[in-house]
This record gives C-alpha cells, sequence and structure tokens, in this order.
C-alpha cells in the first residue's frame, strides 16, 4: 500500500489554518467603481443588460459616490454622456461638458473620495469612435491633440487622476506634456496600456451610448489573439511616462496581468468589464451559480494573476461582503 508523504490536505484542515497560510488578499481599497454621468436632472436609467448600475445625472451620481465612499472605495471613474455629440466630440474638452460638471460637484461634495477619468472621445463623437476620422479610419495624431485637451479640461475641472482609453499611438507621451506644461506635473495617469478589441464591451456601450456608427475598433484596439504584442504595447505607455497600467478586459486576459506584473514594477489594474459583470450577474438571476461567491472568487482571481487595482461593477457589493467578513 502507498501512502503520501506530503500531505497537501493537513493545512487546509481547518479555517484558521486556511487563513494563515493564504496567499493573496482582496481589500476594499483594491477596487475602484465605474459610473456613468448623464446631462439633465434627474436620470437614474438602470442599463438593461447590467443590473444595478445606472445612467445618472449630477445630483444623483453625488448620492451614490457617498455611499462608495461610506462602504470604503477609494474611487470612482467616470464616463460621460454628454447632451450632444459631434463629429470632434467637443463637450469632451468643453469648460462645462457633462465630465468636468461631474468632477466639480463630486470633489465639492465627496472631497475624500478619489476621482479618475476615463479620457476618450467615443462617448462624445457622434459616429462613436474613440478619435478623429479621417478616410474612413480614426486619425492617430490629430486626435492625440484632442485627448490632450480632454485630459487638461479635467485636471483643471479637479480630477485627481486621468485614464486614457483611446489606444492611439503616443497618447501617454501627449497627455503628459500638456498637463506638465500647465501644472500638473503631479497629477498621475492610468494608462489602458493593454485594450483588447473586445465582444466583452457591449453592454457598456449601451451604457455609455457609444457603439461605433460603422465598422469596429480592431483598427485600434488590440488583437485578443497576442500576448508580447501587450508587452511593447505596456512598455510604450510606460516609457511615455504612465503611473499606472491597465489590462482590459479582465478575465479572459488573466495571463496578460501575469505577464505584466512580471514585467514591471508600477501598479498594475485590471479593468473586470461590463460583458464579465452582465454574464455574472445573468447566470445569478437564473439561480445557476452561487453569485456572491463567483463575484469574490472573480476578484481573487485579480489579485492573484498580479493586479494591484480592479476597476469593477461589483465594487460595492464586493466592499459590503468584505464588511460583513466574506
Ligand atoms: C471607451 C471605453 C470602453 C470601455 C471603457 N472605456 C469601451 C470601448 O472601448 O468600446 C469598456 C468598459 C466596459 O466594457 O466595462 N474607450
Ligand atoms: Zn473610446
Amino acid at each position: 500500500m502507498f501512502y503520501p508523504t506530503f500531505r497537501a490536505r493537513r493545512i487546509r484542515g481547518k479555517e484558521a489554518f486556511r487563513k494563515m497560510v493564504r496567499e493573496t488578499t482582496l481589500t476594499a481599497n483594491d477596487l475602484i467603481y465605474p459610473m456613468f454621468s448623464a446631462f439633465g436632472k434627474g436620470i437614474k436609467k438602470e442599463i438593461s443588460s447590467m443590473p444595478g448600475i445606472y445612467q445618472q445625472s449630477i445630483e444623483n451620481i453625488v448620492e451614490e459616490a457617498q455611499e462608495v465612499h461610506a462602504l470604503g472605495v477609494p474611487a470612482v471613474i467616470l464616463f460621460g454622456i454628454p447632451e450632444t455629440k459631434d463629429a470632434v466630440g467637443s463637450d469632451a474638452y468643453a469648460d462645462h461638458g457633462i465630465i468636468q460638471e461631474t468632477i466639480r460637484a463630486l470633489k465639492k461634495q465627496v472631497p475624500g473620495l478619489v476621482v479618475i477619468t476615463d479620457v476618450c472621445m467615443c462617448e462624445y463623437t457622434d459616429h462613436g469612435h474613440c478619435g478623429i476620422i479621417k478616410d474612413g479610419d480614426v486619425d492617430n495624431d490629430s486626435t492625440l491633440e484632442l485627448l490632450a485637451k480632454e485630459a487638461l479640461s479635467h485636471a483643471q475641472a479637479g480630477a485627481d487622476m486621468v485614464a486614457p482609453s483611446d489606444m492611439m499611438d503616443g497618447r501617454v507621451m501627449a497627455i503628459r506634456e500638456v498637463l506638465d506644461n500647465n501644472g500638473f506635473n503631479h497629477l498621475p495617469l492610468m494608462s489602458y496600456a493593454v485594450k483588447y478589441a473586445s465582444g466583452y464591451y457591449g453592454p457598456f456601450r449601451e451604457a455609455a451610448e457609444s457603439t461605433p456608427q460603422f465598422g469596429d475598433r480592431r483598427s485600434y484596439q488590440m488583437d485578443p489573439a497576442n500576448r508580447l504584442e501587450a508587452i511593447r504595447e505596456a512598455s510604450m505607455d510606460i516609457e511615455e511616462g504612465a503611473d499606472i497600467v491597465m489590462v482590459k478586459p479582465g478575465l479572459p486576459y488573466l495571463d496578460i496581468i501575469r505577464e505584466l506584473r512580471n514585467y514591471t514594477n508600477l501598479p498594475v489594474a485590471a479593468y473586470n468589464v461590463s460583458g464579465e459583470y452582465s454574464m455574472i450577474k445573468a447566470a445569478g438571476k437564473m439561480g445557476w451559480i452561487d453569485e456572491e461567491r463567483v463575484i469574490l472568487e472573480t476578484m481573487i482571481s485579480f489579485k492573484r494573476a498580479g493586479a494591484d487595482l480592479i476597476l469593477t461593477y461589483h465594487a460595492k457589493e464586493v466592499a459590503a461582503l468584505l464588511k460583513k467578513g466574506m
């Protein structure tokens, strides 16, 4: 008869042992909550594919942000749904644009909360692409100027951090330069460094009303088949001055999170995107999975893969579960 000399189960037998040898932890400090700010008053419209997530006007954003802050979630990231869209996304860099006004309201009424802004054009352009269109495609270099203007106007409105998500080449440098030249050399930049052209963004595009009106984003977002390219993208953004690098989506790209963790000593963020959220919500609603358990397991998988920060629509639920000691 053979008996194992090493018995892995010895230190699994009691919850106290399991806690003692646990390799990865999750806290509310790891979380960033995405919010959708809509032009108008009295708006609180649930996204049909994202139960619990709303397009909201500023007063309701402030109210929910207070709740987020009270739960111990340190930061939100803002997306805007402007009153009007045009070919050059004017509202994105307007002094009194939807995001600029939302930043001011939040910094005034929830000053302890970190306000991060998504810097991109797709929510503000009538064609829904992430930049200026020339000859049927997004033109890189003319888009850079607008992204820099947008980031600066967010900074001037009081944003604590900017997060470009457009995937133009050179945007980190363009934004960094404008910020530094205008007295914002202390403002951190979190780059959506590794962002794949993904089907998992579907529900977000309903939430942000940012579906491209023609074509898709494959000429600027990354091919899901590529791993080495992720390191090239991240290394460029790091050279250009990114303070935090992000991988997006999250769950289907845990290997890429680990690649970046091993490549850089900068903080790494994972974006647990809309489609990932919707799938858990749908399966939970059907009773097919234990929703709370799956949410926490998903969060710990990002931490184990090497992420320091998790952008997630589950942030409030996770913080509440952690408070309950789960
Ligand atoms: C905009 C942007 C997108 C997301 C974040 N910023 C959508 C896209 O690129 O189409 C996706 C977030 C999500 O799906 O939760 N550039
Ligand atoms: Zn975009």
